[in-house]
């Protein structure tokens, strides 16, 4: 993984970064620094943005997916309002509202996480992939989820002999960060047991590691994506190069 670029979302009309087909982009979004227009918002981002009491999550829901327009309308060349998104028939009830893709092709394929003020989308072609970010603040209340997380092996690994530390909270939270991105690249999300498929131990030489127990070939990545934040990724197929951008703090209206 290269470190972050920092890229104006502006400079994106003119183009983004080249996505080969062994590669996943990853986008760092950091909300509150965001000063350009959400006029880009489609009816259904404005209605859910106000929909949140706090007027600091409405600004940073604005300005998360104004940037997830910025950006996917680069790679797609369009402007950032005229991208189209759709839901995947959800795996347990049928019902759309499943993992979110892009109408206009499914050959561009993303997947968006968003913890307080920053938002991670990964974007790859021809295959799926699914994208996690956690604040580690939160691992204090992680070891006790353990049971809810780790495999019998992951337990047996590592679960029950750190029990109760903060070595133990720690990994607990990376290790349920890892398997978020992995349902997420699945499409099935937490309605599938995370106890049920485990992550291997040891990481390849980029540091991927394989995805033992789930039915499609997929590997995982840790991120390091801002201070005080942990990031995973998870593509399905194989491992693939991954370049981590940052959008810049961008001023000036659209
Ligand atoms: C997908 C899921 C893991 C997200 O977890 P989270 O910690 O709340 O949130 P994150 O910020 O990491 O990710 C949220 C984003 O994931 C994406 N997402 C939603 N559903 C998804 C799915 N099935 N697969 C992959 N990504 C999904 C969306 O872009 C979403 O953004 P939004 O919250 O702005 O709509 C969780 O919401 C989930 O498990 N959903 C499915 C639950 C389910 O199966 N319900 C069955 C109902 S019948």
């Amino acid at each position: 993984m290269t470190a972050a670029i920092a890229i104006d979302p502006r400079s994106l009309r003119t183009g983004p970064p080249p996505l080969s087909e062994q590669s996943v982009h990853v986008w760092l979004i950091p909300a509150d620094e965001w000063t350009l227009g959400v006029a880009v918002l489609d009816r259904d981002e404005v209605a859910r943005a106000a929909r949140l009491r706090d007027p600091l999550q409405q600004r940073r829901f604005a300005a998360v997916y104004a940037s997830v327009r910025w950006i996917l309308g680069g790679y797609l060349r369009t402007d950032p309002d005229a991208v189209r998104f759709e839901r995947a028939a959800c795996m347990r009830c049928g019902q759309r509202h499943g993992k979110p893709a892009l109408r206009q092709t499914d050959l561009l394929r993303f997947n968006l996480s968003r913890r307080d003020g920053f938002g991670l989308l990964a974007l790859a072609t021809a295959c799926e992939l699914g994208v996690d970010i956690e604040a580690a603040h939160r691992a204090r209340r992680m070891h006790e989820l353990w049971p809810m997380i780790a495999s019998r092996d992951e337990f047996a690994h590592w679960g029950r002999r750190r029990s109760g530390s903060r070595a133990a909270a720690d990994s607990a939270l990376r290790l349920w960060t890892r398997k978020e991105s992995v349902v997420k690249a699945l499409g099935v999300g937490l309605a599938l047991d995370l106890t049920s498929f485990s992550i291997a131990s040891e990481a390849d030489a980029n540091g991927w590691r394989s995805v033992v127990g789930t039915v499609d070939a997929t590997y995982v990545l840790d991120l390091s994506v801002a201070p005080g934040y942990l990031g995973a990724i998870a593509v399905c197929g194989e491992p693939r190069s991954v370049s981590l951008f940052r959008l810049r703090t961008a001023s000036g209206a659209r």
